[in-house]
């Protein structure tokens, strides 16, 4: 099978990683790639975010499956493209996609399928983000309407910065405070039948100890030794199964990568937000687990045949991520240094290109993400850290603390 691939960060590597593993997929096109996934399958550019030229590429190049990592080409239609060309292709559409890039939208499907969830206000103005801001009082969750990579939600004790922040968005959702441990599963769907992944958590804020600004994710580890046996199982019937159906019911059937985002608070499990795409660094840890073909399981859920695929399987064990960002990420990021130690196994790229002379440079704000696998978290944990020491890169931040204790 011909795979293409969109994307360019540390998911789209590590599921690179996982494709060319898989004996069915004996070509492998990344679209754009980047420096890492170079080695796995061929790199062709694109704009990613443009339905036409994903769908063109995705004729040119013959492909047999067309899997989209991020969510800001869903949002914008690659997916329904790519399917207008009758090219099977893991991602939702632009409308069952709507489920992560608007809040609003998630909020009213949850409502809809009955699934648990904080209590939010949708506010035009602000009188109603101020009535809001009382009503649920302190810690206050604010967060803009649209896509933001995570970044684009505050919480804080701080009413002036809440009121701040909620002034500068376009569209506001203001919501109720979620105590307790937050947990991702990724519901692979083929618009019918889900498949969960294993259960992961990772580490959002910049800071150790969980201090400072919500970033993108600075580490990831799966499974949650700690997690309720039947978690997943909960999960399903009460969080993915009823959304999923929601949505099929709204002629709308989600196909692709149903993230959903818990916190298991002291009133019981409720959803924090869904995406529409695997989270990134989640999935790297989870694919380093991951025993079933990829290609194949994908290419299951974008044909509608999943039913007929079976469950998935699991290495025994566990498996941590940390990821290295640049100096001032999240806020304004030191981006083109030169890049070392970057080729080790288990090490994947998430924000690096060439220079002109060839030099492995790191762009963007995450720029690698180590992942380390083990008996234990602990011994998972061991040989992320291994890893991440052995990159050099001047000014070069990751947290220390990531799957500690666990
Ligand atoms: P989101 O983009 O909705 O995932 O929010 C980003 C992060 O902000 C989440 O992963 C949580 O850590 C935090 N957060 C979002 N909503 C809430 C909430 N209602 N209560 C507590 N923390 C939240
Ligand atoms: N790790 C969080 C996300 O992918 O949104």
């Amino acid at each position: 099978m011909r795979v293409l691939l969109i994307g360019s960060g540390g998911r789209e590597h590590a599921l690179a990683a996982s494709l060319a593993a898989d004996e069915t997929v004996d070509t492998l096109i990344c679209a754009p790639g980047n420096p890492g996934m170079a080695r796995l399958g061929e790199c062709v550019p694109v704009n990613a975010n443009d339905p036409a030229s994903v769908a063109s590429l995705a004729v040119t190049s013959a492909a047999d499956l067309v899997i989209v990592g991020p969510e800001a080409p869903l949002v914008a239609g690659v997916a329904d493209a790519v399917r207008a060309k009758g090219i099977p292709v893991y991602g939702p559409g632009r409308e069952a996609a709507r489920i992560e890039g608007s809040k609003a939208f998630a909020k009213e499907v949850m409502a809809a399928a009955g699934v648990p969830t904080a209590a939010a206000r949708a506010c035009r103005n602000a009188e109603e983000i101020e009535a809001a801001l009382d009503e649920f009082g302190s810690p206050y969750v604010v967060k803009d309407d649209g896509l933001a990579a995570g970044k684009g939600v505050i919480v804080t004790e701080d009413r002036e910065a809440a009121l701040a922040h909620a002034l500068e968005c376009e569209r506001v959702v203001i919501e109720e405070y979620l105590d307790g441990p937050e947990v991702s599963l990724f519901v692979v769907a083929d618009g019918t039948t889900a498949r969960p992944m294993l259960p992961a958590q990772d580490f959002k804020r910049i800071g150790e100890g969980g201090t400072g600004p919500n970033t993108g994710g600075m580490g990831a580890y799966t499974p949650l030794p700690w997690a309720p046996d039947d978690l997943v199982e909960e999960i399903m019937a009460r969080v993915a199964e009823p959304t999923l159906a929601e949505l099929a019911g709204r002629g709308t059937p989600f196909i692709g990568t149903l993230y959903c985002g818990l916190a298991l608070t002291s009133k019981g499990l409720k959803v924090v937000e869904f995406n529409a795409r695997f989270g990134d660094p989640e999935i790297q840890p989870i694919l380093a687990l991951l025993e079933t073909p990829l290609g194949g399981l994908l290419h299951a859920a974008a044909t509608g045949t999943l039913a007929d695929f079976g469950p998935l399987w699991w290495k025994e064990g566990a498996a941590v991520c940390v990821v290295i960002a640049n100096e001032g990420y999240p806020e304004k990021t030191v981006a083109g240094r030169p890049l070392y130690g970057a080729d080790e196994a288990g090490v994947l790229h998430a924000g690096t290109a060439r220079d002109a002379s060839g030099q492995l440079i790191a762009t963007g704000g995450r720029v690698l993400d180590c992942v380390g696998t083990g008996a234990s978290v602990a011994q998972a944990r061991q040989e992320a850290y291994v890893l991440a020491e052995g990159v050099k890169l001047e000014g070069g931040y990751f947290r220390r603390d990531i799957a500690a204790n666990i």
